[in-house]
């Protein structure tokens, strides 16, 4: 395989756009080809079975672009479909649940977790699994959170109807008393703030797009797939539908600008 091939990366939609961020920062000579599915986002409410169809697709979409590995950035995807991907496939694939999990282990001293997510994340009890795996006697309370992924692609990070979702929502997570909360979606690390502020500023807010980047750094290095050079990377966005809005909403998750989108149709 050729160190210079991009890195696949694809969510539902926008959100992952957060963890393409810190793929950048971390890995900045690394080329990046993203596929968002626009067209049949959000995943979050969906079945496990259809959630998984939809993920072959997309991998068999970018094994045909030629990329090295597949970064898993939707942590609904990874819940339902990850295993099975991995099996199916003789190119790393890295999810954003394990990297969390371990992060969230590592930041807890109570062992008392929170995990905050899309309805289908929290249903699938994956952060769960993991972190009692990671420790065995971990209290982990778990979250569904569905109202704030609309909230954030409609820019209401700090308005008066998103802080009081808010603490409807965390209130219980609060109330479990957790030292460590996973924001177990792409889109919530843009609400660090008002979930911060709900749970107590002393709570640890565990992003897995950083742990993840670190993953990704590591598994690219031991397969020896890291690219060597440090001028060559370059950033293609696709989306499956409405590419206008990705360019106007992605800016604010990628926190840079996005000059070009293109479209491609699956299924
Ligand atoms: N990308 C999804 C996730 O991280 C959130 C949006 C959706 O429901 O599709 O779970």
């Amino acid at each position: 395989m050729d160190r210079s091939a991009p890195i696949g990366v694809f969510d539902s939609g926008i959100g992952g756009l957060t963890v393409v961020r810190e793929l950048v920062k971390q890995l900045p000579n690394e080329s990046i080809l993203y596929f968002g599915d626009t067209a049949r986002v959000p995943y979050g409410p969906k079945s496990p079975d259809t959630v998984l169809r939809y993920s072959r697709e997309i991998v068999a979409f970018l094994r045909s672009q030629g990329v090295k590995a597949i970064v898993v950035a939707c942590n609904t995807a990874t819940a339902h479909a990850l295993p099975a991907l991995r099996e199916e496939n003789d190119l790393p694939i890295i999810g954003v649940i394990e990297p969390g999990a371990r992060a969230a282990a590592a930041a807890t001293r109570t062992k008392r977790v929170g995990v905050i997510g899309t309805a289908g994340t929290v249903k699938s009890a994956a952060y769960e699994k993991e972190i009692k795996r990671l420790l065995p006697d971990a209290f982990v309370f778990s979250q569904a959170c569905p109202l704030f992924v609309p909230l954030i692609e409609e820019g209401w990070m700090d308005e008066d109807p998103t802080r009081l979702i808010a603490e409807r929502y965390l209130t219980p997570v609060a109330e479990a008393n957790t030292d460590a909360v996973v924001l177990g979606c792409t889109h919530y690390p843009l609400l660090k703030s008002v979930i911060g502020r709900v749970v107590g500023r002393d709570v640890r807010l565990i992003d897995s797009a950083e742990e993840t980047a670190r993953e990704t750094a590591g598994t690219l290095r031991s397969n020896n797939l890291d690219a060597e050079r440090a001028d060559q990377a370059c950033y293609r966005f696709i989306a499956s539908d409405a590419p206008e809005t990705f360019l106007r909403v992605g800016q604010r998750f990628l926190g840079s600008s996005i000059d070009r989108v293109e479209t491609v149709t699956l299924g």
